[in-house]
């Protein structure tokens, strides 16, 4: 055999393990470097196919589509790119842990090397680490926990000190007194109670501060605002809102009813456009940012050192990525380095 048919052989096979590990999606991807690889100098063609190949690590996010996971998805992929390693994020079009369910159960029967999941509801999980056991595949969690699952570790947010940072600023804004609402994106992810579960701890500090209502906005705009708009019909002489996630939609809903910045104090969760804008603009006066960017980058990193034997998993089972929370004040600073 000659040197360029080993060679291309060798890429074959290698190919052929790599599509085995890739979701439909991907496949695109993998075609064209098969393209490049017949210009390239043959050998160090071999090499890179081998890198790309080398491992494939699959994050599974709440739903795909939201601003917020952008950062995350970048962070992830860069991590991924440095290590050698491929990098999958495949979300459900909504936020349903079904639709988590499938792609996860996909994603194992092709083999893969790790799989992470931000669960929509942490009570389906336990099964999902029984499967990724049995296969012998890494799976942890990220963004949001199921803790009860068994599963290998969490990375993210501690969402009970975010939720009462955040709390703590904006009772203080209301100085101790007054009628709150809490919204929320949807009823069983794990952090967003744990965000609100954060609020009620530091409220109760507060005896004239009444916690009127909790709103579920499904983190959608077009089904969220009308909620949000009957909440502000409902309770006419709201003082606050904690928006433990997507503030964004709350102040579609106050601007659509006619009120003016600052009537009624908005603090929320994150910072993924518009959040800083309407901040600027007097809209939401303080909101929680997490750091997905980073958040993204560790899960690879983890996910990387665990499957070779790098890095143990630590007791814990816990790395926090922290949170800060984020005035019109401190925006520009902490917008001008990455997060
Ligand atoms: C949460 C995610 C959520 C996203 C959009 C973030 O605050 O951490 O879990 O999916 O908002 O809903």
């Amino acid at each position: 055999m000659s040197k360029k048919i080993i060679v291309l052989f060798a890429i074959t096979a290698l190919l052929a393990g790599t599509l085995a590990a890739c979701a439909p999606e991907t496949v695109v991807e993998t075609v064209e470097v098969v393209k490049e690889v017949e210009v390239v100098k043959e050998v160090e063609v071999v090499k890179e196919v081998e890198a790309e190949g080398a491992m494939t690590f699959v994050l599974i996010p709440k739903s795909v589509g939201h601003p917020f996971w952008g950062d995350l998805e970048k962070g992830m992929h860069l991590k991924g790119q440095e290590l050698g390693v491929k990098t999958i994020f495949h979300g459900p079009e909504q936020a349903l842990a079904q639709g988590q369910i499938d792609i996860f159960d996909s994603y194992l029967s092709m083999g893969v090397d790790a799989i992470g999941m931000a669960p929509n509801d942490p009570a389906t999980v336990p099964a999902l680490v029984e499967s990724a056991e049995e296969a012998g595949v890494l799976f942890l969690t990220f963004d949001t926990d199921a803790p009860e699952s068994g599963r290998s570790m969490y990375i993210g947010t501690d969402n009970v000190v975010g939720g009462q940072q955040g709390a703590e600023a904006m009772l203080e804004l209301l100085e101790g007194e007054g009628k709150v609402a809490i919204v929320t994106g949807g009823l069983t992810a794990l952090n967003l109670n744990q965000r609100i579960e954060g609020f009620e701890a530091a409220a109760a500090e507060y005896a004239d501060v009444e916690i009127v209502e909790t709103v579920a906005h499904g983190d959608a705009l077009e089904t969220g605002v009308p909620l949000i708009e009957d909440l502000l019909t409902a309770q006419p002489d709201l003082k606050g809102i904690y928006a433990v996630s997507g503030p964004n939609i709350v102040v579609e809903a106050l601007q659509s009813q006619g009120y003016e910045p600052g009537e009624i104090i908005v603090f929320g969760f994150d910072i993924f456009e518009p959040i800083p804008t309407l901040m600027k603009e007097g809209w939401i006066q303080g909101t929680v940012a997490q750091r997905p960017y980073l958040e993204g980058q560790l899960v690879v990193q983890w996910m990387n050192d665990v499957v070779t034997g790098a890095a143990e998993i630590p007791d814990s089972k816990f790395v926090d990525t922290g949170t800060n929370v984020v005035t019109p004040e401190n925006l520009d600073d902490y917008l001008s380095v990455p997060h």
